[in-house]
Formats: C-alpha cells, structure tokens, sequence
C-alpha cells in the first residue's frame, strides 16, 4: 500500500500508539538491547548484520556446559538434549523459516564455507556450459567465492562471470533484466547465484521468476539468503531453488559467527551421483559408526555435512529458533511491513534532498532494511547519528543501512531515530 494510506503520523504519541497495540511487543523483552551511557536503550538498527541476543541464550548454552561437566563423553547420548542429534532438533525449525521441508534443511558450518560445498556439487561447469551469472554488487564474499571456482575449474574469470548491473541512473536490478540476461547467454549458464536480498541496496529478489529463468535456460539456481533468512517469508521448496545458504547471526540471533542453515531441494535428495565433499557427518547415521571406510552419504541436505556440529553454537541459535516459532514468520513480515513503512514514510516527512532512499518502495521487493544514499557521501552524517546513540551501519560508498527488526524493534525506535537524523542533518 502506498505509504500515505497508511495513516501513519509524524508524532511520537502515534509511535506510542502503535507500539501499545503492537501483538508482538512482548518479544522486545526477549532479547538484551545495548544501552547508551546514560542507561536508556540506544537505538539499535543493525539485526541485519548482527542479530540480539535473546535473554534465553545464556541458558540454553548453560544446559549444554552442565552436561559435559556432569557426564563428559556420555553427553553425547545422555545429556538432556544428547548431542549425537543435537542438530536434528533445530531442522524443522529452521526448514519452516526458508520455506522448506526437513529433509532440505541442515544447520552447518558457516555460510562462505557452505557456499563452496554446495559449488562442488551444484557448479559442474563443461567446455560449453561453465558461465556464472551473479549481481555486480553481491557480497564481495560470494565474489571471492565464485571467482575461485571458476579459477579453480581451469576456466577464466573475465569470460566466465556475468555479472547483473542496474541501469543507468538506477540502484537496483529490474527483474525482466535478470531475466534477459539469462535468456541471452542461456546455453552459457552453468550457475546462477544470487542473493535473496542485497546486503547493500535492500533490494528482495522475485526468487520465483529468477528460478524459472534461470531453469528455463538449464542452469543450476542458488541463492545466497544472509540478508533474507528470518527477514522476509521464504517459499524455497515451491520456487524451486536448486540450493541455498544463510548465515544466522544477523536476523536469526544467533551470536558472532554462527552456526550457518543449507537447503537443497527435495528432487537432489538422492542424486547421490553428484561429486560432492564427504565427511563422516554426512555418512549413513545407522551405520556411521561401523568405521567402514566406504562412504554412503546421508538422503538431503544433511549429506553434505562434513564434521560433527558445535553445539553450543546450535544451542545458541536452538534459542532463537524456539523465539522464531513461538512468533511465527508471518506475524513477524506483517509487523515488518509496517515498521518499515513507518521508516520510509518519517524519511519521506523529512524532505531533504542530501538523502534518499534507494531499496524499492514496494514491499513485496524488499525486507526490513533500508539503504539512505547520503549525498556527496558524507559520511559526518553517520557519525553524528552515531554520536546520538543510533547503531547503524555505514557501507561505502555513500550509505547508511537501518533495519528495524520486528522482533525487537518499536516505532518509538523509528520515531527516535528519524527525529535525531532530522537533527543531524
Ligand atoms: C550476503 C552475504 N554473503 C556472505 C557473507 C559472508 O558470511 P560468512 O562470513 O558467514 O561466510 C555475508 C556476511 O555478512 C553476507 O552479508
């Protein structure tokens, strides 16, 4: 709906207002929120690069340190939540928060490395078909990450990256463009990656027109969900997606460095032709521990695991998960939806030309964050914010990143930070 229908007030007794009614207020006292000097709560709009921490993790991992002090080795079958299948208990979970069945979801390692096992398999580039289409502005990681693949298949950087650049005067990537650059180069295309949504621009892919393109023309279709896991409702299992992976410690909360989510779609469950990196984790779990030198990988995505999981870091994010469901993906997007349109409504209210918001204005293409171009790239304007308490981010070269987090951000979080921008500038 366009922003002024909304009926939303430049006032904070309406931001008041709001929070009051607000049917997921409680979950605000659920997580620990960094505070000022003074002792209020400063205004944290950074869950899009690191996630709170709930107030329930401390314990979470506690269980875990009592029963490794109390039973040792043992815990591994007699502790509370034994930690043989520890990572089993956090699947269905984290399936329902990308959309996907259990048997495509695994948590594991950490998103860059995940990325690379997933290329093992799912990028088999030949003489005539070994193209990878990525946006310009992808994360420089997954740059890096399929630079060397390309480089290690024996095949040439420059020829071999198609990479999705907006138009002119634009900052974000027209769907249909997408599409005819996959159409052109179709019999090219070993590999699409994109990400679900840009960490830079905000910009929410049509994940389901970009699937079918890139089907369409033969290619393998793989995302890239950092920004987008626990951020925007996911459907992965019915658009198709060949693969994809997402790190939690942004929206998911689950702490520094995190155990990461993988999902591979339901039709590779048993393509176990496909080259993949073994470990014993991802043996046959009835006959894992048999030793037998000959492995035979597990059905879905808990195949392509390597090494037994950390658990205090599935601990970690088991405590999230459990806050993820008890909120539910779909009231959350819901109460995201107005919050940001609160934001881009007060950032509209403020009409100064040195900003302007560049993620789109329809909601059905983006998450919570917004990305505010700052003219001439001033950065000053960051650090006076910053100085006033608001913890956001700064990506050169001229953008300030605000992502309020329906979980744990208010509207009196997006009045307060609207107000001191309207300050500063
Ligand atoms: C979109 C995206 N991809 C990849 C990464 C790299 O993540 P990791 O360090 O967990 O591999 C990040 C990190 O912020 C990211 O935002």
């Amino acid at each position: 709906m366009p922003i002024k229908q909304q009926g939303y007030k430049t006032s904070a007794s309406f931001a008041a207002e709001i929070d009051a009614h607000d049917s997921l207020k409680k979950f605000r006292e659920m997580f620990y929120i960094p505070k000022q000097s003074n002792g209020e709560d400063a205004i944290y709009l950074t869950g899009n690069s690191l996630g709170l921490q709930p107030k329930s993790t401390g314990d979470y991992i506690e269980q875990e340190l009592k029963d490794w002090e109390t039973l040792g080795v043992e815990g591994h079958f007699k502790a509370k939540n034994p930690w043989m299948s520890y990572h089993e208990f956090l699947t269905e979970q984290m399936a329902n928060v990308v959309g996907a069945k259990p048997i495509e979801t695994v948590v594991m390692n950490s998103l860059t490395v995940n990325l690379h096992l997933l290329f093992v398999s799912f990028y088999r580039p030949t003489k005539e078909r070994y193209k990878i289409v990525i946006e310009a502005g992808a994360f420089p990681s997954d740059q890096y990450a399929v630079q060397s693949q390309i480089k290690f298949h024996g095949f040439d950087v420059e020829n071999s990256l198609i990479e999705l650049t907006p138009r002119e005067n634009e900052f974000v990537l027209r769907t249909e463009d997408i599409e005819r650059t996959i159409f052109e180069n179709g019999d090219s295309i070993a590999l699409v990656l994109l990400g679900g949504v840009n960490y830079y621009t905000g910009q929410k892919f049509d994940f389901e027109r970009i699937v079918k393109a890139g089907h369409k023309a033969g290619a393998i279709v793989g995302f890239d969900l950092a920004h987008a896991a626990g951020n925007v409702e996911l459907k992965l299992h019915d658009w198709n997606a060949d693969f994809a992976a997402w790190c939690s410690y942004k929206y998911l909360n689950s702490g520094p460095g995190g155990i990461a989510g993988v999902f591979v779609h339901e039709r590779h469950s048993e393509s176990f032709d496909l080259p993949r990196f073994a470990g014993w984790w991802g043996h046959d779990k009835e006959t894992r521990f048999l030793m037998d030198k000959r492995f035979i990988p597990m059905r879905g995505a808990e195949g392509w695991q390597l090494s037994n999981p950390p658990i205090f870091q599935l601990a970690a994010l088991k405590a999230s998960l459990d806050i993820f469901e008890e909120a539910g993906m779909k009231r959350l997007t819901e109460k995201s939806r107005k919050l940001t349109g609160y934001l881009e409504f007060l950032l509209t209210e403020i009409r100064d030309e040195r900003i302007s918001v560049i993620t789109p204005s329809a909601e059905t293409e983006r998450g919570c964050q917004l990305s505010i171009r700052v003219k001439n790239s001033d950065k000053n304007l960051f650090k006076a914010i910053t100085n006033k308490s608001v913890i956001a981010d700064w990506r050169e070269p001229d953008v300030i990143r605000v992502a309020p987090v329906p979980l744990y951000n208010s509207f009196a979080d997006v009045y307060r930070f609207a107000e001191i921008l309207r300050a500063c500038l």
